[in-house]
């Protein structure tokens, strides 16, 4: 069956919430314009309302009406990105509700890569108004994120009266967001676009929040992306003897490998996610999930190489494992 769009736009211009696919993960959509709609989006997914959320739009001609003082390397990263896995921050324009900034003076903008969304995004702009979508990823606050329709489902229930299904993302993981507003690119969030990406685009190396101090994204707090079930990463090499320990005691694992064959006779549960980090990203989420559902008493995930490629994706499996059992 086709999304309903016409359905989607008209509970979006009545302040209501409907949940829709983007490339990276679903997202819980409100008409970013409307502060009431908004809050609606923090109640149902229990976050604090000082996170601010990315807005979505249908193309780059939307930015100026959100954004002020767009620097020219930030127009050549939309020309060269989007629509896609890119979301950048930009000093906003002064209408722009706080509801959606988390009382910053900078917005996150971002046109996603999925027909589904770009065709919500360019019918609920069809009216002439501002026309953006403001939605974090379709999760209860610290869980893991939404890579399926059924997934949403899952996490928020009657929360959201519309999910719209647009498949299995395709990426997997979240935007890389890029923090445009402060004179030069700043990482906030490794993602699919990598740090040698914008370098070779705007031919600025950009910096890592790490190094620029106090993280402002959300993502930034230990207890997010994580499963229910303790989690915990661990060296491929270290692998066997740490499953041999946790058998002896009796330890229930769910492995999430790459390189190590199953042990005959274990008991654990095994998953063998691809050595390549594209597709690693695209099944990462939803094997955390499935294991989270197998009743296995811990999630023993093989660290990915320590190369740059797999930065984002080791960037999310940290949090995952900083946040068992968290919010
Ligand atoms: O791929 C994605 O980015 C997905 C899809 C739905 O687009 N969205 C997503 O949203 O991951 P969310 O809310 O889960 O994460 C967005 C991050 C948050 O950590 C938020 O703090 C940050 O973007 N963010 C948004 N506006 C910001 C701003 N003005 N300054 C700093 N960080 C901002
Ligand atoms: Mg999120």
């Amino acid at each position: 069956m086709s999304p309903d769009f016409a359905r989607a736009v008209e509970l979006l211009r009545a302040g209501q919430l409907v949940a829709f696919p983007t490339e990276t993960v679903y997202g819980l959509g409100a008409d970013a314009a409307n502060s009431e709609a908004v809050a609606r989006i923090f109640a149902a997914k229990g976050r604090p309302a000082d996170h601010p959320l990315i807005v979505h739009l249908y193309g780059h001609d939307a930015v100026d009406r959100w954004a002020a003082q767009v620097p020219g390397f930030a127009w050549e990263l939309m020309e060269a990105f989007w629509p896609g896995p890119l979301t950048l921050i930009l000093k906003k324009q002064a209408w722009v509700s706080s509801t959606v900034t988390g009382g910053q003076d900078t917005v996150g903008l971002r046109v996603p890569g999925h027909p589904v969304a770009l065709e919500l995004l360019r019918r609920f702009a069809a009216d002439g108004g501002p026309g953006g979508i403001a939605a974090p990823s379709a999760n209860r606050f610290g869980r893991i994120s939404p890579t399926t329709a059924d997934h949403v489902r899952e996490e928020l229930g009657d929360r959201v009266p519309l999910v719209l299904d647009g498949g299995p993302c395709t990426v997997g993981i979240e935007s890389t967001i890029v923090d445009c507003s402060r004179g030069a690119p700043i990482i906030l969030r490794p993602g699919h676009i990598s740090a040698a990406h914008l370098e070779a685009v705007t031919g600025i190396q950009p910096q890592l929040e790490a190094a620029a101090g106090t993280p402002r994204v959300s993502g930034s707090l230990e207890a997010h992306y994580a499963p229910q079930t303790h989690m915990r990463m661990v060296a491929g090499e270290r692998l066997l003897d740490f499953l041999n320990a946790q058998e002896q005691q009796g330890t229930r694992c769910g492995i999430i490998g790459q390189s190590q064959p199953p042990l005959a006779g274990m008991l654990h549960l095994w998953r063998f996610l691809s050595l390549d980090p594209v597709a690693f990203a695209h099944d990462v989420y939803a094997a955390l999930r499935e294991m989270d559902h197998a009743g296995v008493d811990l999630i023993v995930v093989e660290a990915p190489p320590d190369r740059p490629e797999w930065v984002a994706v080791t960037d999310r499996l940290r949090r995952a494992a900083g946040g068992s059992g968290g919010a």
